[in-house]
C-alpha cells in the first residue's frame, strides 16, 4: 500500500493537527516525519482542546499506531509532559505509541546553546522556539548526536557526558547571559528518559516497509510548513529540518516511489510567528481581526503570530515543491464579515511583475500585487455540507482552484473536528 502524506504550505499553524486527527479514521498508522517539539499541533472535539509537540495527531484512535520517526527530534522532558497531559483519557499509548530508535534526542544543553546563540544574534535573530532544535540537528548532521537507540546501548552516558561538556563550552564562547542551573536540567532530564525508555523502540524503517506488505495504510504528518523549510523556505529564518516532501522519504525510510496522496494545508489566510520577511503581512485593522477572530497565538509558545494576506505566489511555489495533489482550506470562517478580501496573485521586484518566488523577499525587493474579491458575510462555523458553502466563498474557491491547478478538497469552518466540509 502507498504512504500518503500531509504538511503545511505556508509558514506552519495551517491547521496539520486538526486534518490528521479528521483523516485518521482511514489509517492504519500516523507517522510524524520532522520536527520536534517546536510543533504545536491542535485538536478539538467534544470540546476539549488538545495540543501535541512530539506525539503525531491520530493518538486519540483506538486502532491506530502513532509512529514518532527517525527524523523528528524528541526532547524526552516534554514527551513525558505529552504523555502525562494524554493520560486522563484512557489511550493505551503503549500500544499505540512507538518511536523509531533513528530519531535523535534533544539534550538539555541543546535548548540552552538554541537561547545563547539567539541573543547573540540579537536584532537578527531567527525567532526560534528555542526548543533547541537548531542545535540537536546540527549534531545530527555534525555526526555528534544522540539517538534514541544509544539509549540501549550501555556506554551511551558517556557519550552524553562529552556532548554535554562540549556543549557548555561553547555557551561560554557566547558569552552570554543565559543563567542555568545543568544538574536541575539533568535530573529532570533523566527521569524523562526512564518513561521514554518505557516505550516501544523500533527499527521504524522497516516497521513501515512491512506495513506497506501486508497492505496497511500509511499517512506521514509533517510539522511546521513549506516555508519553513531549511532549504526552500525564508532562509535563514526558518526551522533546521526538510518541511517538505523530501523530509517525508528521510525522516520515515519511505521511497518517493511509494508516496501516493500529497495533502497541502493552507489559511485562507496567511501567518507568521517568528522572524523573517512576508510581504503580504498586514498592520491595519484587516490584519489585526484575523488575529482577535483567528486566536492566532502560537500553540507552543503563546506568541502572537503575524497576520496578512494569502500569497498566492508563494503558496504556488510550495504547491510546486511539495507536488501537492489536494488541497485543504482552513480558517475561512474567520474572514466572515471581512467587505473585502486581497490575494496576493504577483510582486513587483526589482521593478519588474514576476510570479514565482525569488530568492530574495525582503520587504525592500518586493512589493505585493493584489486581486480583491468579495468577502462572505455568512458565519461558516455550523456549516457541514458544501451544499451550504455561500457562493462568494464558492468564487474564492474557484479562484483558488484555478491559480493552483489543484483542488481544494476540504474546507474547515472552525477548530473542531466536526466543522469539517469535504468537497
Ligand atoms: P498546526 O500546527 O498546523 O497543527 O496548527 P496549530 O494547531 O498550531 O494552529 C491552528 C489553530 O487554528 C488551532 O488553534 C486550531 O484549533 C485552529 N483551527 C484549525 N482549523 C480551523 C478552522 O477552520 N477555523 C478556525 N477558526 N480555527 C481553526
Ligand atoms: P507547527 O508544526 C509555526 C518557527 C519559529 C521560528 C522558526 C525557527 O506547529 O506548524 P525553531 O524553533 O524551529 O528553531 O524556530 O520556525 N516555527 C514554527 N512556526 N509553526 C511551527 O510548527 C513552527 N516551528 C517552528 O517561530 O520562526
Ligand atoms: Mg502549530
Amino acid at each position: 500500500m502507498a504512504v500518503d502524506l500531509l504538511l503545511g504550505l505556508q509558514w506552519g499553524d495551517e491547521g496539520k493537527g486538526k486534518i490528521v486527527d479528521v483523516l485518521t479514521k482511514n489509517y492504519d498508522i500516523i507517522a510524524r516525519f520532522q520536527g520536534g517539539p517546536n510543533a504545536g499541533h491542535t485538536l478539538e472535539f467534544d470540546g476539549i482542546k488538545h495540543v501535541l509537540h512530539t506525539i503525531p495527531s491520530g493518538i486519540f484512535h483506538d486502532n491506530t499506531i502513532n509512529l514518532v520517526g527517525n527524523g523528528v527530534v524528541i526532547d524526552p522532558v516534554i514527551f513525558r509532559k505529552e504523555l502525562e497531559s494524554l493520560s486522563k483519557y484512557g489511550i493505551d499509548l503503549k500500544k499505540n505509541l512507538v518511536v523509531s530508535r533513528k530519531a535523535h534526542l534533544i539534550l538539555p544543553t541543546h535548548r540552552l546553546l538554541d537561547a545563547a546563540s539567539e541573543a547573540s544574534k540579537g536584532k537578527a535573530k531567527i525567532g526560534s522556539t528555542l526548543k533547541g532544535i537548531g542545535p540537536t540537528y546540527m549534531d545530527k548532521t555534525g555526526r555528534n548526536g544522540i539517538r534514541v537507540g544509544d539509549l540501549e546501548m550501555k556506554d551511551w552516558k558517556k557519550k552524553y557526558r562529552a556532548l554535554a561538556n562540549k556543549h557548555v563550552s561553547m555557551i561560554d564562547f557566547y558569552h552570554s547571559e543565559i543563567e542555568f542551573d545543568l544538574s536541575e536540567l539533568e535530573t529532570e532530564f533523566f527521569e524523562a528518559l526512564e518513561i521514554l525508555q518505557s516505550y516501544t523502540f523500533i527499527d521504524s524503517e522497516e516497521f513501515l516497509h512491512q506495513a506497506q506488505k501486508e497492505g496497511k495504510t500509511i499517512l506521514a504528518e509533517g510539522a511546521q510548513g513549506s516555508l519553513l523549510d531549511i532549504d526552500f523556505g525564508t532562509y535563514p529564518y526558518v526551522t533546521s529540518s526538510n518541511t517538505t516532501a523530501a523530509g517525508a522519504c528521510t525522516g520515515l525510510g519511505v521511497s518517493p516511489s511509494r508516496i501516493n496522496e500529497v495533502f497541502g494545508i493552507f489559511k485562507a489566510y496567511t501567518t507568521r510567528v517568528g522572524s523573517g520577511p512576508f510581504p503580504t503581512e498586514l498592520f491595519d485593522s484587516y490584519g489585526e481581526t484575523m488575529g482577535r477572530v483567528g486566536n492566532e497565538f502560537g500553540a507552543t509558545t503563546g506568541r502572537p503570530r503575524r497576520c496578512g494576506w494569502l500569497d498566492l505566489v508563494a503558496l504556488k511555489y510550495a504547491v510546486q515543491i511539495n507536488g501537492v495533489t489536494q488541497l485543504m482550506m482552513m480558517k475561512g470562517d474567520v474572514l466572515s464579515g471581512f467587505d473585502k478580501l486581497k490575494v496576493c496573485t504577483s510582486y513587483k521586484y526589482k521593478g519588474k511583475v514576476i510570479e514565482h518566488l525569488p530568492y530574495n523577499i525582503e520587504e525592500e525587493n518586493v512589493t505585493p500585487i493584489y486581486t480583491e474579491m468579495k468577502g462572505w458575510k455568512d458565519d461558516l462555523t455550523t456549516m457541514t455540507d458544501a451544499s451550504q458553502i455561500p457562493q462568494t466563498l464558492n468564487d474564492y474557491i474557484s479562484f483558488l482552484e484555478k491559480e493552483l491547478e489543484v483542488p481544494i478538497k476540504i474546507v474547515s469552518v472552525g477548530p473542531d473536528r466536526t466543522q469539517t466540509i469535504h468537497r
